[in-house]
């Protein structure tokens, strides 16, 4: 045992992380050249990874019987200077026998080798002062695109993109969550891990109501891309798996994969079932552009079309599409909506979601509006939106990934990072001979609403400074409220603390426009690219109606219930409690001011 360590295990572990639990042993074994064998004996139990944000990564595999049990190796940033936080490996995949992890590519000075250890149980709640109360965000671990969604049997299942490795992208796997209203989210684990076709990336789940795949009648059935990054470059095919549980496990497909392309950017799967044809529909982000496939048993796919040339915006590239039909508000029509993500070209920089409404007759999209770029969301911070599949009542439900691709492996957390947007009801609306796109909150939100406080009508002749305590005392709530300019050509008011963190909002009356200026709002220089003043067209009315909802590291802003809205992280050293209504020499007029404490 010459050159082996032996670490054995009483410490007492930082309060995020439990007590260790009994006597076991790791035993590490640096070789030369970066290489190390850790000895793992468990009983069972988690295997604490330390990990640092700013260490190269090392590969790791975890082998038994000289088998790669979990049959991918993956990118660890183990702690080579200081450990930033620690990450859970469940070992029951282990079967009480012994393991070794073999690690390539990190030096034997590391101090992850000091500090790698067991625990009984691991704790997450709560070191992280930005973690949301009411948006769904990931255990641990790294979180980008929602993927999968479906509803079954009073259940609503997300899955999304996920590193349970490392909270900065890497190592895709589809994490799962579930929930019974949208707000309360239960951790299920993970649903689909990388194998020898490469990663897991971007893609859809559907019901199979009539068994048209053969895998059952009602099954599950998901698409993703599988990705496989490689020295010569990348190659994504997309695959299918099936579950027979109500999409707790998955089956993958024997065949796969279902679909290649020589193109690099070849992803992100979305399927639905077009009854008039009674084929399944499938979209695909190819480049620039997106392509039709159709079939009749989810197995063999047909290219119908492709759409996307000289349509919209082309600042980068398009991933994750959708495609739903909606009804027109106030109307029996209804039109088909192309939901493109896009990343750069965002309005604001970075990545952001525009969509087209148009026509769809089963093979072929086609624009009613070619000249015009329409934006679903105008903050810096909705990516990657798309809908459940299988949604009760006739709704349409979106929910998009709260973060840009700019930053979004900077931002000021650590054990976790990202948190999706709110669920949003979607619906067309009218205007100007035009038709856009509706996103309401999810009327999931009105119940979620706890002790209410209505400020009736406040006179604006001064400034006037009112205290949103104690509804705001933990950073999750939501305000509603109307501005009616009366002669005011610019209504200017601001979300603030005592620690002088400040977002100020501004509804400029003469173009029409709702700005948020996030420069000072906290924690902003992690990144260049971070502060930002946003602005969206609201249109023209007497008074501007806006609910804000507000969530420990973020604000959702949906004017006339969701006609224009904007998604912006903020990052405060403390719950913003006051807002103020700046004053221009001119009166105005706020009506039927409510703040509720949410959740
Ligand atoms: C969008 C995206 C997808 C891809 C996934 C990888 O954010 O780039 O196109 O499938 O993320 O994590």
């Amino acid at each position: 045992m010459l050159g082996f360590r032996t670490i054995t295990l009483s410490l007492l572990l930082s309060s995020a992380i439990g007590m260790y639990a009994g006597s076991k042993d790791i035993i590490v074994d640096n070789l030369g050249n970066e290489h190390n064998f850790v000895h793992i004996n468990p009983v069972s139990g988690i295997l604490l990874l330390p990990i640092e944000d700013a260490a190269p990564e090392g590969d790791v595999s975890f082998v038994q019987g000289n088998k790669n049990v979990l049959g991918h190796t993956f990118k660890v940033r183990l702690a080579r200077q200081k450990v930033d936080y620690y990450l859970p490996v469940d070992l029951s995949f282990c079967d009480s026998e012994p393991i070794k992890m073999f690690v390539n590519g990190v030096p034997p000075s590391s101090v992850c080798w000091k500090e790698i250890s067991f625990s009984d149980k691991f704790d997450k709640e709560n070191i992280e002062k930005f973690r949301p109360v009411y948006h769904h965000t990931p255990a641990y671990g790294w979180m980008n695109d929602p993927n999968g969604m479906f509803y079954k049997d009073g259940v609503y299942h997300l899955y999304f993109q996920y590193n349970p490795y490392g909270s900065m992208w890497g190592n895709m796997h589809w994490g799962h969550s579930t929930s019974t209203d949208l707000i309360n989210w239960k951790n299920e684990g993970v649903a689909i891990a990388p194998d020898a076709i490469g990663t897991i990336f971007s893609g859809s789940c559907v019901v199979d109501h009539n068994n048209t795949s053969g895998f059952g009648k009602g099954a599950v059935v998901a698409f993703y891309t599988s990705a496989k990054q490689t020295p010569w470059g990348d190659c994504q095919t997309q695959s299918m798996a099936y579950s027979l549980d109500n999409g707790k496990t998955f089956i993958k497909y024997e065949d796969n994969p279902i679909l290649t392309s020589s193109e690099k950017d070849f992803r992100d799967p979305k399927v639905f079932w077009y009854a008039p044809k009674e084929h399944w529909v499938m979209m695909l982000a190819v480049g620039q552009h997106m392509e039709i496939y159709s079939s009749k048993n989810l197995k063999d796919w047909k290219k119908e079309s492709n759409f996307g040339e000289g349509q919209g915006c082309h600042g980068g590239v398009w991933e994750c599409p959708d495609l739903i039909e909606l009804p027109i508000e106030g109307t029996k029509d209804k039109k088909w909506v192309l939901i493109c993500n896009i990343n750069p070209g965002g309005p604001f920089g970075g990545s952001a979601t525009q969509y087209f409404v148009g026509d769809f007759d089963g093979t072929t999209f086609t624009n009613n509006y070619p000249e015009e770029t329409k934006w679903m969301d105008y903050g810096k911070d909705h990516y990657a939106t798309v809908t459940w599949n299988n949604a009760p009542d006739g709704r349409c439900i979106s929910i998009g990934w709260m973060s840009n691709w700019q930053y979004a492996n900077n931002v000021p957390t650590k054990q976790y990072r990202s948190a999706n947007t709110i669920a949003r009801d979607l619906i067309l609306f009218k205007q100007d001979g035009n038709i856009f796109l509706k996103s309401e909150p999810c009327k999931e939100m009105i119940a979620a609403r706890k002790g209410g406080r209505l400020v009736k009508s406040i006179n604006v002749a001064k400034t006037e400074t009112i205290s949103l305590s104690p509804q705001s005392d933990n950073g999750a709530y939501e305000m509603e409220l109307s501005i009616n300019p009366g002669k005011s050509k610019k209504v200017s008011f601001a979300l603030l603390n005592g620690c002088g963190d400040k977002v100020q909002m501004i509804y400029d009356v003469v173009k029409n426009t709702f700005a948020m200026d996030r420069n000072n709002s906290g924690e902003i220089y992690f990144s260049k690219d971070f502060p930002a003043v946003t602005e969206m067209p609201v249109g023209k009315s007497k008074e501007l109606k806006l609910r804000l909802f507000v969530d420990k590291s973020s604000i959702e802003a949906f004017v006339d219930n969701g006609k224009f809205v904007m998604t912006n992280c903020v990052f405060p050293s403390e719950p913003y409690n006051m807002i103020v209504f700046e004053n221009d020499g001119n009166r105005y007029k706020i009506n039927n001011m409510n703040i509720y404490k949410i959740k």
